[in-house]
């Protein structure tokens, strides 16, 4: 596989780390090396990895506590269980439970190889088909996400800095990965760093690198994130909570294409697009003297705000329909909203966008004993609220033309088959590429 690949390896026994590190180095990866759970997590929380190798047993936990994270915040990457000999059960116990292969120690070189060139073979043919969808994966009708959408296929086209903008849950990162999946780099590595994740000491080795000896610790040269994510993009989220120091150098980054390692004397020129995220108001931050001017500027070129959910409530029932759809999936068993508890969904202002939807989906569904979500079920905060009118006589409403009408109607519909443009135009008793005509006319 010639791109490079970021890989996360723990193991508290220091020589096994190494050489296991030495090799895939070797091939060209990028290692995370971590002695124990604590700083294994660490690393799960700040960046995402395509191949994690974890030993089962560590000092402060185990293996298959990691296998539950990365699972949890990255499914589609696979992991490798590392195990003794006594423990090889637990092992085969572990890729029963979704590891992908295990490994046993004293560590077969050749063996580890294989397994993991397979395993990020199999992770790139996974991302290509997840990204061929990102634009799709962007649920919503209304005109103001249509208008997000409009704006992704524009910016995918160029090699311009993004900066996204929106509360916290309202899917920044589903945009960014939209623009990525659009983009003439969308085959090449797509590096993502949450900068607010990142410790203080760490961040700056993370995202420039260092040579070896730059600090104590420092017992290898290693490439930082901009550097791994050359030829290809770099999404920098949470982009507001970054250090003034730090944020000179990302500028510097910016205007000359090229990076220092820490510790190094070098320049070395990088070529990466920049999609940056933040849900802080940066204007209102440079202001305050937190953000660089020069560097909000630099970032702003392209700017793509994403509306609060609280501002497309037409979005709510498509949303909630489309989490359904999820949690169905993952819990085996379809439910549904009563239309009453949909009108309190709508009727609901959601501080937390999106996320907030998901994990009142969530949490409806698995309190729900039927197959019908009813009200009761909502978390109180929503079902305490007086739901919207029903909007099942859209006729009878005042002073609308026949065309809103017929608008209102189709994404009603469209709703009530959580988005289905099949299902609803059958309803309709209209053809599909009618439907499709209508629904374009409506977001131009
Ligand atoms: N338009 C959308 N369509 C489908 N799912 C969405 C949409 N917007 C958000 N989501 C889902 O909501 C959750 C939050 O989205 P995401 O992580 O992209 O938000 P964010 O803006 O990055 O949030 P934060 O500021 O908290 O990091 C994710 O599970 C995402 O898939
Ligand atoms: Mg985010």
């Amino acid at each position: 596989m010639s791109r490079k690949c970021r890989i996360l390896l723990i193991d508290d026994h220091d020589a096994t780390r190494e050489t296991i590190a030495e090799v895939l180095e070797d091939t060209g990866h990028t290692v995370s090396p971590a002695e124990n759970m604590a700083r294994a997590l660490e690393h799960l929380e700040a960046n995402d990895f395509d191949l994690i190798l974890t030993d089962l047993k560590l000092p402060d936990g185990d293996g298959m506590r990691i296998m539950e994270k990365s699972k949890s915040l990255y499914p589609a990457t696979p992991i490798v269980m590392i195990t003794g000999h006594g423990s090889i059960e637990n092992a085969i116990e572990a890729t029963k439970l979704g590891a992908y292969e295990y490994l046993t120690k004293p560590v077969d070189l050749n063996k580890l190889r294989v397994i993991v060139a397979n395993a990020l073979h199999l992770v790139q043919l996974e991302r290509k088909v997840v990204r061929a969808s990102a634009l799709e994966a962007l649920i919503g009708q209304s005109a103001k996400m249509a208008q997000v959408r409009e704006q992704i296929r524009q910016v995918a086209q160029t090699d311009a800095t993004v900066l996204i903008q929106g509360e916290s849950g309202t899917g920044k990162e589903l945009v960014a990965n939209a623009i990525q999946s659009l983009s003439r780099r969308a085959g090449e590595s797509f590096v993502k760093v949450n900068v607010a994740a990142l410790t203080k000491e760490l961040i700056e080795s993370e995202l420039f690198g260092h040579e070896k000896g730059a600090f104590s610790g420092a017992i290898r040269q290693r490439k930082g994130r901009f550097e791994l994510a050359d030829g290809g993009t770099i999404f920098l989220d949470e982009i507001g909570e970054m250090r003034l120091d730090l944020q000179v150098k990302l500028l510097r980054t910016l205007q000359e294409q090229e990076i220092d390692r820490v510790g190094g004397t070098e320049t070395i020129p990088v070529d990466c697009r920049v999609i940056a995220a933040t849900n802080r108001d940066l204007k209102a931050k440079v202001q305050a003297g937190e953000f660089r001017e020069d560097l909000y500027f630099r970032l702003n070129v392209f700017r793509i705000a994403i509306p609060p959910l609280r501002e497309r409530p037409e979005d709510v029932p498509l949303l909630a329909g489309h989490f359904l759809h999820r949690f169905a999936a993952r819990y085996e068993t379809e439910k549904q909203f009563s239309d009453e508890a949909l009108r309190h969904l709508q009727a609901y202002d959601w501080p937390g966008n999106a996320r907030e939807l998901e994990n009142a989906v969530e949490s409806s569904f698995v309190r729900a004993p039927g197959s019908l979500i009813e009200p009761a079920m909502l978390p109180e905060e929503i079902s305490g609220l007086s739901p919207v009118p029903p909007a099942d006589s859209p006729g009878l409403a005042p002073g609308l033309t026949i065309e809103q009408l017929e608008k209102q109607y189709i994404y009603a519909e469209l709703a009530r088959f959580d988005g289905n443009k099949t299902h609803a135009a059958k309803s309709l008793g209209i053809g599909l590429k009618t439907l499709y005509r209508k629904l374009e006319a409506y977001e131009s």
